[in-house]
């Protein structure tokens, strides 16, 4: 492999493929630092909206940001990842992995990109994986690319949804992953503007970085679900618990907020495909799968607290439900936890109005057979349980006496421990947390 060794200055021509939540951010965000940045996706219209400053998705400031680098040139968007590389010294893959059927990630986006720009690359231009890819996958790029004056670098992105921008601008750590030094000294020059320590490692390490931080951050949700169960049985607050733990520097409390489980486009995937990897590798990772099995059956246990609640069945009940999305400040409901709910509620015969503030599409397909409004209270009105799914800070302050008045049965379940209980019990209602009654 070559790779001249100098840092790449300011300024540098980026080419990001895909305008998903990683390839927009990371975009929008390069080009903030002083790249030129030429973004690509296969979908016309929305790299139309993007060229107006219209972006699909609700992510904090990125839309400012998007609408900052069209204004300073620094930032377009085309059709086709062929039409973006011309020129460019660094190429980003931010292509979807979905999970495969056997609960491997599927790398043929990924495959496919390298294959369509590998003709178009400039000699000596460096590609970028920041996709979530099983180990290996560095080799399976370059095996794609067929060019050996190319070097391949795994750079995993940690973004979470809600704060993409600021988590991309202010990382934990920037990790890249090369057999050639040279290529990723090159990709660490763009991150100069960034206060953050820099890991250089081999392709392996970097991409295992990126599942076992998922995985062991799934664990500790898992862990204190798990905890929780118990401070139910044995009659302790988990909040309280929690705080205790967390004063152990060993332990602290980050990530550690009970709730109806974990979902989203990252920990269900990637969870599953670590899984599948260390499996392929001849490693039973027991403890993992662990991890998964507490977290389906935080989703049976909120039912059961719903269906409890509601005097031992929901059968033709109707059942009120704050919160679609997987989690607060984001539109998304990919493996949410509270549509596993609220499927398990309706298998049992409820019927479930929902109220989410991101006003999701009562059309979406996903939200079949739920009667979505776009009214908190409209959400409760002959509710006999209202159940608190995603962590939404308004719904705390919503009217409770008005909710009271609306419901058929001051019954809350709140699967996140959300709105003050003390309140709600001197307003008569009937109230169940996650690890405290
Ligand atoms: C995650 C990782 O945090 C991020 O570093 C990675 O790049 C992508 O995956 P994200 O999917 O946006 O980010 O969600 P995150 O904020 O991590 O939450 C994941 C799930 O865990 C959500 O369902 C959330 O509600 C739940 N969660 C999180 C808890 O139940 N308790 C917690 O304390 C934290």
């Amino acid at each position: 492999m070559t790779g001249t060794s100098s840092v790449a200055p300011v300024g540098s021509k980026i080419a990001v493929i895909g305008t998903g939540y990683v390839g927009l951010t990371t975009g929008a965000c390069l080009a903030h630092l002083g790249h030129t940045v030429v973004c690509a996706d296969i979908v016309e219209e929305k790299v139309v909206a993007l060229n107006r400053g219209e972006i699909p998705i609700l992510e904090a400031g990125l839309d400012d940001l998007v609408r900052e680098g069209l204004r300073s040139n620094q930032l377009s968007f085309v059709v086709g990842a062929a039409n973006a590389v011309g020129g460019a010294e660094f190429i980003y893959l931010c292509v979807p992995t979905p999970q495969g059927a056997d609960g491997s990630a599927d790398l043929s986006y990924i495959q496919e990109a390298a294959a369509e720009i590998a003709p178009h690359l400039m000699s000596e231009a460096v590609v970028i994986n920041k996709s979530t890819v099983p180990v290996g996958s560095t080799l399976v790029v370059e095996e794609a690319l067929g060019r050996s004056d190319i070097a391949v670098v795994s750079n995993p992105e940690f973004l979470r949804e809600g704060s993409a921008v600021h988590d991309f601008l202010n990382p934990d750590r920037v990790v890249i992953g090369a057999d050639d030094q040279g290529a990723a000294i090159r990709v660490a020059g763009l991150y100069l503007g960034l206060a953050a320590p820099l890991q250089v490692t081999d392709p392996a390490s970097a991409e295992t970085i990126k599942y076992a931080s998922n995985a062991f951050l799934a664990t500790k949700i898992s862990f204190v679900n798990a905890i929780a169960a118990v401070c139910e049985a044995v009659g302790a607050d988990v909040n309280d618990v929690v705080l205790g733990m967390g004063y152990d520097k060993r332990i602290g409390n980050a990530f550690l907020r009970p709730g109806p489980g974990w979902g989203g486009s990252c920990f269900p995937k990637d969870s599953h495909a670590l899984v599948k990897i260390a499996e392929d590798a001849g490693y039973d990772f027991g403890l993992l799968k662990g991890v998964i099995d507490v977290n389906e059956d935080q989703f049976e246990r909120v039912a059961d607290k719903v269906e409890r609640m509601a005097g031992g069945s929901v059968d033709n009940k109707v059942v009120a439900v704050w919160g679609l999305t997987f989690k607060a400040r984001t539109d998304d409901l990919r493996d949410s936890p509270s549509l596993e709910i609220i499927r398990r509620l309706r298998e049992r015969g409820a019927r479930v109005q929902a109220y989410d503030p991101s006003s999701p599409s009562p059309t979406d397909p996903r939200l079949e057979g739920i009667d979505v409004v776009a009214d908190p209270y409209a959400a409760v009105a002959g509710a006999e349980v209202l159940a608190i799914l995603t962590e939404w800070d308004e719904l705390k302050w919503l009217d409770f006496d008005k909710v009271g008045e609306a419901m058929a049965a001051k019954r809350v379940v709140d699967g996140r421990n959300l709105v003050d209980r003390t309140g709600l019990v001197r307003r008569g209602f009937a109230y169940e947390g996650i690890g405290r009654s």
